[in-house]
């Protein structure tokens, strides 16, 4: 794959002047040469670029990931397909064009490719197809309602994708997955699932945690890559999402939220309550104690200021029914969309920039697991070493 410099007047004045600095090159995550840094995204791992049921059988997606297009289909067995959206003719968005069965074909001067990228057809003269007529294609895995896409250079590990199997636990009844696109840099939106101290104040009655997180100081714990904080609280009346499902809903009764952070950019939520009493020398609560949910939150950078964010449910009660399941995924999506989405995306415009630890930023105590978070990742990035 080529390069290209990324300042042309820093490459101008090298050429006159010998004692000058070599040009620093960078290679922008698609692979093509562009003439701008690369945002300092972590490259091989698994991002989420669909939910399943966005890919289209009969047309095409597109879709900008980690400032790459991206084309997205199913081919007629289902199969999900990514390719580079771009025409290595001309470089037209391969998404104008049209499918031709599990094929594509570019609007503007018909050459033809497959879904792994091979040219198939060139119309033109001889009709030879040249040798470079090659498209990207990206490494996919489906899973948990959810298409994930490999975009780095090293070949795609299938192990690297975390273990979310209990979203596949239950009827379809009892999950739902939304999607919310958010004008921020994804690192806000992970601030704010990893400190859920402000649920106390941003958040209306469905999720309201009632005052009960902000005087804590969550235990954080890294492990094997991955970061978690858990609260334990008690509340009157329970969380509104869990109260209709506990014996009485006007009163009190235990909570905990367990919050692990998986590399690049998934957050596993598990959220429980309870009116059992506690037991002597009883064990952390967990899931299958209480009514609950297992929840995923994911995100990718469509830029450094863009980011396709998703959000998915499996809950442990009336998991049959299908009402309460729609219902339940439209008032959580609005609760993330009119009570975080604002405040994340006026952080983003007040910012202006990705890099928050510049700006000296106040830490206070809920700040150490996204802290963890941000410094965590950072190091990954640069032991990819493309910044090096
Ligand atoms: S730009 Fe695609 S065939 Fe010419
Ligand atoms: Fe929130």
């Amino acid at each position: 794959m080529s390069t290209t410099n990324v300042n042309t007047n820093a490459s101008a004045s090298a050429s006159t002047n010998a004692a000058a600095q070599p040009v620093q090159r960078v290679r922008h995550p698609s692979g093509n040469p562009v003439g701008k840094p690369a945002t300092r995204y972590l490259m091989n791992c698994w991002y989420a670029a669909a939910l399943s049921t966005e890919l289209p059988t009969e047309g095409t997606l597109a879709r900008q990931l980690l400032d790459t297009s991206v084309l997205l289909y199913r081919k007629g067995d289902g199969t999900p397909v990514a390719l580079h959206d771009r025409c290595p003719h001309r470089f037209v968005p391969l998404s104008m064009g049209q499918r031709h069965g599990d094929d594509v074909v570019c609007k503007y001067h018909a050459l033809r490719f497959d879904c792994s990228g091979a040219c198939t057809h060139n119309p033109h003269g001889n009709q030879l197809i040249p040798a470079a007529a090659k498209v990207r294609s990206y490494p996919l895995q489906e899973k948990w309602g959810f298409v994930w896409i490999w975009m780095g250079d090293e070949p795609a590990d299938p192990a690297k994708l975390p273990d979310f199997s209990p979203l596949d636990d239950g009827p379809p009844t009892g999950i739902g997955h939304t999607y919310m696109p958010m004008k921020a840099n994804f690192e806000l939106i992970i601030d704010n699932v990893m400190d859920l101290s402000h649920v106390d104040h941003v958040h209306g009655e469905i999720i309201t945690t009632r005052g009960q997180l902000t005087p804590q100081i969550p235990p954080v714990q890294e492990e094997n890559g991955t970061v978690n904080v858990r609260w334990e609280w008690q509340q009157t009346p329970p969380i509104g999402i869990l109260a209709p499902f506990l014996p009485d809903p006007a009163q009190s009764a235990r909570h905990f939220v367990s919050v692990t952070w998986h590399a690049p950019a998934t957050i596993q939520l598990t959220i429980g309550a309870t009116q059992d009493a506690p037991q002597e020398g009883e064990a952390p609560l967990t899931l299958d104690r209480t009514q609950g949910q297992y929840d995923l939150h994911t995100c990718t950078p469509a830029s450094a200021t863009e980011t396709h964010y998703w959000f998915a449910t499996r809950r442990n009660h009336v998991v049959e029914d299908a009402d309460f399941n729609q219902f339940k995924i439209q008032a959580m999506h609005n609760a993330f969309v009119s009570e975080d989405g604002p405040i994340i995306e006026a952080v983003q415009r007040e910012m202006a920039t990705s890099d928050f630890f510049a700006l000296n930023p106040v830490l206070i105590t809920s700040d150490v697991a996204p802290v963890r978070v941000r410094r965590l990742l950072a190091r990954l990035i640069e032991q990819e070493g493309r910044f090096a």
